[in-house]
């Protein structure tokens, strides 16, 4: 018998509960109507019946399969048409895709993550993944950004994180209010008064493209190798499976050669940061 299986439908997700994380960006817990696997930095398309669908790299644990957080900043038509989303709609998931963070090579090393913005979705997912193996890791440093202090998310998960032994989290924003007592200033700020073993660490940057641009840059003037700069990139995605060609950098699908590259991997394509 003919395979009929169709790559591109999704299966059923329910969302169980939605998270105001701050003006523009939000959290949809949701819950697959069948268990679902993903390894952390891959990423899924969420579909909106009668919209379109859209890329999203899950923010929750990959060693939960019952449950999927993604979470959403609103940039335009079907991101407008997530944040309407309410508890007990249906949407669609299809997925995972990509090529995620290879941990074991972090193993028995200092992982420096560089955050900005919503890129601290995927970062999440991974730092959930660091704390199940800390103890296969020398420490874990979190350096992230946003615009203010209202621009800041998973505010809870930030305080939880600081209680844990190996884990540092340090804060900047571009514009302070009177409730700010970290940091003031571009996230590559915080890199500044860091305490690395280079020689013995990896660096992870996952953010806006110019945050990555320039954070990339700080990381090479520390020292740190092209080849151990992670970078989760995002370009512009239809299919996810590499057959439209949308994602196309240089040599590279982003949906199937990625999202995760070395900068060593990516540094010599055109617009890497476009
Ligand atoms: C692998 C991957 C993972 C992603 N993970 C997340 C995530 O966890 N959370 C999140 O909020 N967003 C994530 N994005 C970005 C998200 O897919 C886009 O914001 C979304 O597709 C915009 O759709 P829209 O119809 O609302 O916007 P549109 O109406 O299509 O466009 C509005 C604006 O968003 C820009 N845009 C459209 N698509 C992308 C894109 N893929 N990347 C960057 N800018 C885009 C357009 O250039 C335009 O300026 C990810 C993208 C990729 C490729
Ligand atoms: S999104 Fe279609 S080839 Fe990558």
């Amino acid at each position: 018998m003919a395979d009929t299986l169709n790559i591109y439908q999704p299966i059923k997700a329910t969302v169980e509960r939605v998270i105001i994380e701050s003006p523009l960006i939000r959290s949809f817990v949701l819950i697959p109507e069948k268990e679902f696997t993903f390894k952390t930095g891959e990423f899924i398309e969420l579909t909106i019946n009668g919209f379109g669908e859209a890329p999203f790299t899950p923010s929750s644990s990959p060693l939960e399969n019952k449950k999927l957080e993604v979470t959403v900043m609103k940039t335009g038509y079907v991101t407008d048409r997530i944040h309407a989303l309410e508890t007990g709609d249906v949407v669609g998931i299809r997925g995972p895709y990509g090529r995620g963070y290879p941990i074991q090579k972090f193993y028995g090393k200092e992982i420096l993550i560089l955050g900005g913005g919503c890129g601290f979705a995927p970062i999440r997912s991974l730092l959930f993944n660091l704390i199940a193996e800390k103890e296969k890791l020398r420490k874990v440093v979190l350096c992230y950004g946003a615009k203010t202090p209202e621009d800041c998310i998973y505010k809870s998960f930030v305080e939880e994180l600081r209680k844990i032994d190996k884990f540092e989290v340090y804060r900047s924003v571009d514009k302070a209010d009177q409730s700010w007592d970290e940091k003031v200033g571009v996230v590559t700020i915080l890199l500044e008064d860091l305490r690395m073993d280079i020689e013995n660490s990896v660096a992870i940057v996952c953010g806006p493209p110019v945050m990555m641009k320039y954070g990339t840059l700080k990381l090479l003037e520390m020292g740190y190798p092209e080849k151990d700069i992670y970078l989760s990139m995002e370009k512009n995605m239809s299919c996810g499976l590499g057959k439209c060609g949308h994602c196309m950098m240089g040599k590279y699908y982003v949906c199937k050669d990625g999202p995760v590259f070395t900068y060593d991997e990516i540094k010599d394509q055109p617009n890497i940061w476009l």
